[in-house]
């Protein structure tokens, strides 16, 4: 068994994910990068990160999500952490309701949910006891807000998923979220609006989050291993805006 410790991180092709795979590389880990499109990028990040490797898959796909448990086991022997971070979403109003289909609902639940639940079951067959999993949510779980009505219920259900299985896999396995206020990503640019931004700048921190801001979260999970079951925000303090508050400078 290598002695490094072997991270997984979905989605690590870009923003938040890349980010994370970064973090946890700058630990220590051995990151294995994962997307399922953005091949080119992905082997690029992981070339970058010492002993890090690349596997393309599907996280909605059953064959691929067990494919990229195995592959992390087979190429680096262990696996010490899963970092459940890929995620879609189609930037709908939540007014517009016809303009949300059944597949969409199906395409992000598919990715937002049944994903990390395939490669959490897979994962806890793999990692030794100390393992731990973390979903990447959004505060869209937890607060009527998000870029679509389905994206925003896929986070809710991961963050029950979350709260479920850390009590279904305790004391073996540890299972946190962290949800994130909006963040400067290539997702985000799509979805994040004007009024969005506004919102952001209303809060305590004054400004939008950075993808570095939620993998220091992501690391400081790693090393604080009495707690499971937690969805962390890491908003900048959004949960406390309201109708009352002024916008503030962005930025700062
Ligand atoms: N940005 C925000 O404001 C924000 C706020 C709250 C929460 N989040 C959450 O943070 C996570 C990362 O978001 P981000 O903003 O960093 O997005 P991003 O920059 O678009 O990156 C998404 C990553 O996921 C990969 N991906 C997408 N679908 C996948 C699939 N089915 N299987 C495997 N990989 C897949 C993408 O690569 P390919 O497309 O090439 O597969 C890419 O590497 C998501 O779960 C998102 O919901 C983001």
């Amino acid at each position: 068994m290598s002695a490094a410790r072997v991270a997984l991180v979905t989605g690590s092709s870009s923003g938040i994910g890349e980010a994370i795979a970064r973090t946890l590389a700058a630990d220590g880990f051995t990151v294995v990068v994962n997307s399922a499109t953005s091949v080119e990028a992905g082997e690029r990040i992981a070339a970058e990160l010492p002993g890090g490797s690349y596997v393309r898959g599907d996280v909605a796909d059953p064959a691929d999500a067990v494919r990229l448990v195995e592959t992390a086991l087979e190429r680096h022997g262990r696996l010490d952490v899963l970092v459940n971070n890929a995620g879609t979403s189609t930037p709908v109003p939540h007014t517009d309701l016809d303009g949300v289909s059944a597949e969409d609902w199906h395409r992000i639940l598919g990715v937002n949910v049944v994903g990390p639940w395939q490669l959490s079951v897979a994962a806890v067959k793999a990692m030794e006891p100390g393992g731990l999993i973390v979903n990447i949510s959004s505060v869209g779980g937890t607060r009527a807000l998000g870029s679509s009505i389905p994206y925003a219920v896929s986070k809710a259900a991961l963050n029950h998923l979350t709260r479920l299985l850390a009590k279904a896999v305790g004391p073996d396995i540890r299972v946190n979220a962290v949800a994130p206020g909006p963040v400067e990503t290539p997702m985000s640019a799509g979805s994040l609006t004007d009024r969005a931004a506004r919102t952001a700048s209303m809060t305590p921190l004054g400004r939008i989050g950075r993808p570095s801001d939620v993998a220091a979260v992501v690391l400081a999970l790693v090393n604080t291993p009495f707690i499971t079951g937690e969805v962390v925000h890491v908003d900048g303090g959004i949960n406390l805006v309201t109708h009352m508050d002024a916008p503030r400078e962005v930025g700062r």
